[in-house]
């Protein structure tokens, strides 16, 4: 029997594990201080009033016979689909088929899980700093060849998001075949212009690459120029698959729901990966259950996208508190607009990993190290936006008032 050792190139635990584990052990530690949490993205504020009557009203559906579902549809409930077309898509001016949308249990599985449609053999660029799934996954599937000093991997290639480039990566300069993309971007929080996308579209297009373009946060967008699906560019459909998700839009972090869109016209080898992507979903997914599904489509009904809007807004006025509050102080901070992502400069020249130690140990509040998500991260630190307005505020006072200048 052999294990499967890619798995052995890895951390020993993944980021957020590890900073889980880090506050524990210093919480059992200093059992009487007040630990403010901006660390993982992770929502504070309950779910939306219309979101919670549907669960309701889907839990009696499921207590009678007449109205008790079993197995839900493998790619999502029609009711659901149709809400998602007409909301994130045609409204748009985005054509999609109902059957090119695949409802799942969120982002981080389908970002995780759509590398069994590849061979293991394609080259994998992905920005740097990035959403650590992307890379951790493709470890362990054996695309990285040998992890090197330095935290990089042998076989993926790089694209630095730094302070000289805006934090946009540039076009790969040698043959690549999938590219992870996520904008508006986590860690940075910073955003692409349509145009600037439309070279990426462009360039997979030439190059028989396929995007995989992570759209989590784009209900956070605030700028007009900014597109909230890859599809708005053009030709899109021939290289990109996007994944989107209810967990930062609507508070679904504990309740699990996304979806993922593979259009049939992209095509690899002559063979649709909608064909590829329906067949892995059938086989090793069985489904939302209903009662989420139900909670998912009353976010877009009028009043549930009124009352999860609010929330956003509740979110983005939090970042801007974290923002505002920290370049005050002297901090060079980056992201917040479109984003519920700040990501700043750690200060007095400290790794990101001191900045993180001296923040829970000094002020009690936790966020995530920059070279967490990749060693172009290094130096740098990401708060959320995601706590409550009174945390927030305290958060930002706390960790201005050791530094200011
Ligand atoms: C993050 O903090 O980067 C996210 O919460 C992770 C996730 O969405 O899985």
């Amino acid at each position: 029997m052999k294990i499967n050792d890619n798995y052995l190139k890895l951390k020993s635990s993944y980021l957020f594990s590890t900073i889980a584990k880090k506050v524990r052990e210093y919480e059992a530690k200093n059992p009487d201080k007040q630990i403010i949490r901006l660390g993982i993205g992770d929502v504070t504020k309950p779910l939306a009033p219309e979101v919670i009557k549907a669960m309701h009203g889907a839990v009696d559906e499921m207590a009678c016979e007449e109205t008790f579902q079993g197995y839900p549809p493998e790619y999502g409930q029609k009711f659901l689909l149709d809400a998602i077309n007409d909301f994130d898509f045609r409204r748009l001016g985005v054509e999609i088929d109902n059957d090119e949308i695949f409802v799942s249990d969120g982002a981080k599985s389908d970002t995780g899980n759509i590398g069994d449609i590849f061979s293991v053999d394609n080259v994998v660029a992905l920005c740097d700093p990035i959403y650590p799934v992307y890379v951790d996954t493709n470890v362990m599937a054996g695309r990285s060849g040998d992890a090197l000093d330095g935290g990089k991997f042998s076989k993926f290639v790089y694209l630095p998001c730094l302070e000289e480039n805006n934090f946009l990566p540039s076009l790969p300069t040698q043959k690549v075949d999938l590219i992870y993309l996520c904008f508006p971007n986590n860690p940075t929080g910073m955003a692409i212009t349509k145009d600037e996308l439309q070279k990426w579209v462009d360039y997979a297009n030439e190059n028989d690459a396929v995007i995989l373009y992570d759209a989590a946060y784009e209900s956070f967008i605030t700028q007009e120029n900014v597109p909230h699906s890859i599809y708005e560019c053009e030709n899109a459909k021939t290289c990109a698959i996007e994944f989107r998700s209810f967990s930062k839009t609507a508070g679904f972090t504990g309740v699990r729901c996304g979806y993922t869109v593979v259009p049939k016209a992209l095509e690899r080898d002559g063979v649709s990966l909608n064909g590829l992507w329906s067949r892995r979903q059938a086989t090793k997914f069985n489904g939302v259950s209903y009662i989420t599904q139900k909670a998912a489509a009353a976010v877009y009904s009028q009043e549930g996208r009124k009352q999860v809007e609010d929330t956003i807004k509740f979110y983005l006025n939090n970042a801007k508190v974290i923002k505002e509050g920290l370049v005050e102080a002297g901090f060079t901070a980056y992201g917040g607009v479109n984003s519920p992502y700040v990501w700043l400069k750690t200060p007095e020249g400290m790794t990101s990993w001191e900045f993180f130690d001296f923040l829970l140990e000094e002020v009690q509040v936790v966020g995530t190290p920059g070279s967490g998500f990749g060693p172009a991260g290094e130096g740098y630190f990401r708060l959320t936006a995601f706590g409550s307005a009174e945390n927030t505020k305290k958060a930002i006072e706390r960790i201005t008032k050791r530094f200011k200048k």
